[in-house]
């Protein structure tokens, strides 16, 4: 912790989130199993990792849409993990989110000027009031406003995720969690939504916490980015660090699966595949939980959990791993 460090906007620690087994005796579900990372005002932070790590169930306790098993999430400076729906209340809308799938998160009986409104409305906004401020939202995510009265199927996909975006703009909110909000687009679409995104954080000053399942899609937009493995960060720190010399084996084998924007590069590109699934979250392997897909592996990985540390001094980046380093075990991790 460094003294003169401004307060962080979010500040969430040793965040858990243990789901009830499926049968009466079976193991629980550790969705997320200790996870801590700040996000300061204004700034992106990635949050990436393959399906089924935890990161919608971070996201989702973030914006309090879940209440986690244990641990704080600090916003500025109150932690609101444990506040009740009305003293969440002046907090809530500062936080909103934005959902993977823009239909689905869109009431289909409601025109988009009642979506958007809706927020605005239950914070004790008047019809008329949140009617033009709806078509204020709409223009500013690129919508044009005298379509307010249509319904969110007349939409295409990136036309949604636009009234989803409006939607969680309407309070004004500081942090907006993005889960995966591109995963679900076209890939010709897909840029648009982000350079929206990049445009709205400029003008609005917000913080996002953008969520996707692979590093290429984070690359342009964020500033640190936190790899997730089995409920756990095992990786973060600045992008360019991260991008440059990634130093966990697994933040290693998710960067080799990004193509290269040179043809060259591309061409002689190394893959590291990963061996086999993740295993269950409900019975993670003893010692690291990436150790059984390791190929960089030793008998301490298999008894003791490494925690996350600075590689170097001075340096503002963290891995949890015995044996962090820029080699890319490559030829041991198979593939
Ligand atoms: N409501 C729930 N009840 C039980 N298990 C859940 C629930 N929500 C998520 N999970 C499990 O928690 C783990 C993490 O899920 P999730 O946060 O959605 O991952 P991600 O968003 O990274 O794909 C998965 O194993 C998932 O099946
Ligand atoms: S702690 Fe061991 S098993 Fe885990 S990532 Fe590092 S080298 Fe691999
Ligand atoms: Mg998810």
């Amino acid at each position: 912790m460094n003294g003169t460090a401004p307060q962080p906007l979010l500040s969430v620690r040793d965040l858990r989130m243990h789901f009830p087994g499926r049968r009466a005796r079976s193991a629980p579900v550790r969705a997320v199993d200790g996870v801590s990372f700040d996000v300061a005002a204004g700034e992106t932070l990635g949050l990436v990792g393959e399906s089924g790590c935890g990161k919608s169930t971070t996201g989702r306790m973030i914006v309090r849409l879940l209440e986690p098993t244990s641990g704080t999430i600090a916003y500025e400076g109150q932690d609101i993990s444990r506040l009740s729906r009305r003293e969440l209340r002046p907090v809530r809308k500062d936080l909103q989110m934005v959902f993977q799938d823009p239909h689905s998160s869109l009431n289909p009986r409601q025109t988009v000027a009642r979506v958007i409104a809706d927020p605005l409305l239950a914070h004790g906004s008047s019809e008329s009031a949140a009617r033009t401020r709806a078509a204020e939202l709409m223009d500013l995510v690129g919508l044009i406003p005298e379509h307010m009265d249509r319904y969110p199927h007349e939409f295409s996909g990136g036309q949604a995720q636009r009234i989803g975006i409006a939607r969680a703009l309407a309070l004004d909110p500081k942090l907006v969690v993005a889960d995966e909000p591109v995963s679900a687009l076209d890939v010709s679409v897909q840029a648009q939504i982000v350079n929206l995104m990049e445009r709205l954080q400029k003008e609005l000053g917000l913080a996002y916490l953008f969520i996707a399942h692979d590093l290429s899609v984070v690359k342009r937009v964020c500033d640190r980015v936190a790899v997730m493995y089995l409920g756990r960060v095992v990786e973060i720190g600045a992008k360019e660090r991260v991008y440059a010399a990634p130093a966990h084996p697994y933040t290693q084998a998710l960067l080799s699966a990004v193509p290269l924007p040179d043809p060259a590069a591309e061409r002689t590109r190394e893959r590291i595949t990963l061996l086999g699934d993740p295993p269950s979250p409900a019975a993670p392997p003893p010692g690291c939980a990436f150790h059984p897909r390791c190929g960089r592996a030793q008998a301490v990985c298999r008894t003791e959990a490494p925690v996350l540390r600075a590689v170097a001094t001075g340096e503002r980046r963290e891995v949890a791993c015995h044996f962090p380093g820029a080699e890319p075990a490559a030829s041991r991790m198979g593939g």
